[in-house]
C-alpha cells in the first residue's frame, strides 16, 4: 500500500506495527499484534484513550497511540507471568524502586491485573521503540535462555515481560508504565485511572 494520503502519525504507527508483525510472522508460536488508532480529536488533546481488549488473546500484544507514543498492551499467559519471579536476579530494578510507574503498578507484574501488561513502548536509554520478543527460547533469536520480553536493537537493551530492564545494558530504568485503569473487564483507559484520576 502506498504511504501517500496517510497522515504522518498514522504512517509511523503502521511502521511500528508492521515491524512487530514481521517479528511475529517468523515464529508459529509468536503473538499476533493488533493496532488501534485513537480519534484525531483525542490525539490532538493528548486525552486519555479507551481501548477495547476483548479480542486480545493470551500471548497477544496490542499497540495503541497515546500522546504520540506507542503504548503496548500484552495479555500475558500464566507461563509468561511465572517467568517474572525467576528473573529477579537478572534484572536491575526488580521491585521498580527507581523506575516510573503509577503506585498501583508497583508490584512484581507491574500491573493492576497480573495478566494485562501496559507499557509505554519507548526505550529508557535514548528513546528507540524496542522489538517485542514475547516468545521464550531460541525461537526468539535471543538465545535459548531468553524468557520473553522486549529487545531494543539500537544499543542492545533487554527488558522482561514486565518491562524490567536487565542488568548490564545501556537502558538505566524499567520501561514506563503509563497511568491506566479498567473501565470494564474488556475496556482499558490509557492516560488516567478511572477511580484515582490522572496519576
Ligand atoms: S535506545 Fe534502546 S538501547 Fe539505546
Amino acid at each position: 500500500m502506498s504511504g501517500q494520503g496517510i497522515d504522518p502519525t498514522r504512517r509511523r504507527l503502521l511502521a511500528v506495527t508492521t515491524g512487530l508483525g514481521l517479528v511475529g510472522a517468523g515464529f508459529a508460536a509468536a503473538p499476533f499484534v493488533l493496532s488501534m488508532m485513537p480519534s484525531a480529536r483525542a490525539r490532538a488533546r493528548g486525552a486519555p484513550v479507551a481501548v477495547d481488549i476483548s479480542k486480545l488473546e493470551p500471548g497477544q500484544m496490542l499497540i495503541v497511540e497515546w500522546r504520540g507514543k506507542p503504548v503496548w498492551i500484552v495479555n500475558r499467559t500464566a507461563e509468561m507471568l511465572a517467568s517474572l519471579a525467576q528473573l529477579d536476579e537478572a534484572v536491575a530494578d526488580p521491585r521498580s524502586e527507581d523506575s516510573i510507574q503509577p503506585v498501583y503498578a508497583i508490584n512484581e507484574a507491574r500491573s493492576i491485573k497480573p495478566e494485562i501488561l501496559v507499557l509505554v513502548g519507548i526505550c529508557t536509554h535514548l528513546g528507540c521503540s524496542p522489538l517485542a520478543k514475547l516468545v521464550s527460547g531460541a525461537a526468539s533469536g535471543l538465545g535459548r535462555e531468553w524468557r520473553g520480553g522486549f529487545f531494543c536493537p539500537c544499543h542492545g537493551s533487554k527488558f522482561d515481560l514486565a518491562g524490567r530492564v536487565y542488568k548490564n545494558v545501556p537502558a538505566p530504568t524499567n520501561l514506563v508504565v503509563p497511568p491506566y485503569g479498567f473501565l470494564s473487564d474488556t475496556r482499558i483507559i490509557i492516560g488516567e485511572h478511572p477511580e484515582k484520576g490522572i496519576a
